[in-house]
């Protein structure tokens, strides 16, 4: 089955050709990073704009790129929350006139939800159940994939993203947007023991987190020195905030693991692609006897892969919506109702 998937929940417009789920025709994409850079953090409304201009050639190269033609696509998928509202209805809206043109299913397919089955992409071999740490740019938590389309969130942010976090520090040290990548790499050349951050201490959840206190202290550390003039180590307090997130969230996926007895991790989302995570999961896994699922740096951000990868199980579970189709900026994982 040749779905065709479209992204633009947030400032990459994407759209991809993916079969059975597991494997990528094509995925093209156009970035509008650039463009936000200027003004440090996506602008919604060019956003949108930006989106429509991108989109219709977009779907035409990805037709293009694979050789099939209109009649070899046998549904149409996108993203329909959550996201910068204006720019998912870009991509709901040119979905719905596809999927009606070519009189196909449509198939809605929740953000999140895609950034997990980005993992059916790079392990063919995987199948649910298992577990998750998603971190990304406006999520973070730690969801039980009980089968494709049957989610359990067992902790989640209570505050900040992760990738907010990463983004707003990187800013402050003079990082262009979107700093994560940025304070990643600064961060490899760093002493993570140097200054010392705080870690989200469990509340009544255990498995719930907070980034907000980290990201305060961070931040009021870096215009402290600025204040009394101290130069900053700034490689060194990169490691530092890396190492204070990762020890807020690899902890918590170590007592899920103990706690459930799921023995395979995946992590989703942008953040998946920070060394320090990633070599922390690795870390906690192996102690724990668990299996590591962590989609190449290509497939953590944002694309269109991964949402033609869910949608096919979405379709084989029947979630398919009519032409009333609308878009949400804000929906829950769990998979509610339309
Ligand atoms: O999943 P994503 O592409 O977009 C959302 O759905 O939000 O995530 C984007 C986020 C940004 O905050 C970006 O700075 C962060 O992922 N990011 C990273 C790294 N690469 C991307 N954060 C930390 N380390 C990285 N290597
Ligand atoms: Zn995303």
């Amino acid at each position: 089955m040749n779905i065709l998937a479209v992204e633009s929940s947030c400032d990459e417009t994407a759209v991809a050709i993916v079969k059975d789920g597991r494997e990528v025709l094509c995925d093209c994409i156009a970035s509008q990073v650039d463009l936000h850079r200027i003004y440090g953090g996506v602008v919604p409304e060019i956003a949108s704009r930006k989106h429509m201009e991108a989109i219709y050639g977009l779907a035409d190269q990805a037709l293009q790129q694979t050789g099939l033609s209109r009649e070899q696509i046998d549904a149409v998928a996108v993203t329909y929350a959550p996201g910068l509202i204006g720019a998912v209805l870009v991509g709901v809206n040119f979905a719905k006139a596809a999927a009606l043109a070519m009189g196909k299913p449509l198939i809605p397919v929740h953000h999140i939800r895609g950034h997990i089955a980005a993992n059916y992409l790079a392990y063919p071999q995987l199948e649910p159940p298992f577990l998750c740490l998603v971190v990304s740019g406006g999520h973070t938590m730690l969801v039980e994939v009980q089968d494709y389309t049957k989610m359990n969130i067992l902790g989640t942010t209570l505050d900040d993203a992760a990738g907010e976090c990463f983004d707003k520090v990187a800013r402050v040290l003079g990082m262009p947007y979107p700093g994560g990548a940025a304070l990643d790499k600064m961060a490899r050349q760093g002493h993570p023991e140097k200054y010392a951050l705080p870690r989200s201490k469990p509340g009544e959840n255990p498995y719930n987190m907070s980034f907000s206190g980290l990201k305060t202290a961070a931040l009021n550390l870096i215009h402290h020195a600025d204040q009394i003039g101290e130069e900053l180590d700034v490689p060194s307090l990169c490691a530092s905030f890396s190492q204070a997130v990762s020890d807020t969230l690899v902890p918590r996926v170590a007592m899920a693991l103990e706690q459930t007895g799921y023995r395979k991790i995946a992590v989703a989302g942008g953040v998946a692609a920070n060394s320090r995570i990633r070599e922390d999961v690795l870390t906690a896994a192996k102690k724990m006897g668990a299996e590591v699922y962590m989609p190449p740096l290509s497939l953590c951000g944002d694309n269109g892969a991964m949402i033609g990868a869910q949608a096919y199980y979405e379709y084989l579970a029947g979630n398919v919506a009519d032409m009333s189709l609308n878009a949400y900026a804000t929906k829950s994982i769990l998979g509610e109702a339309l």
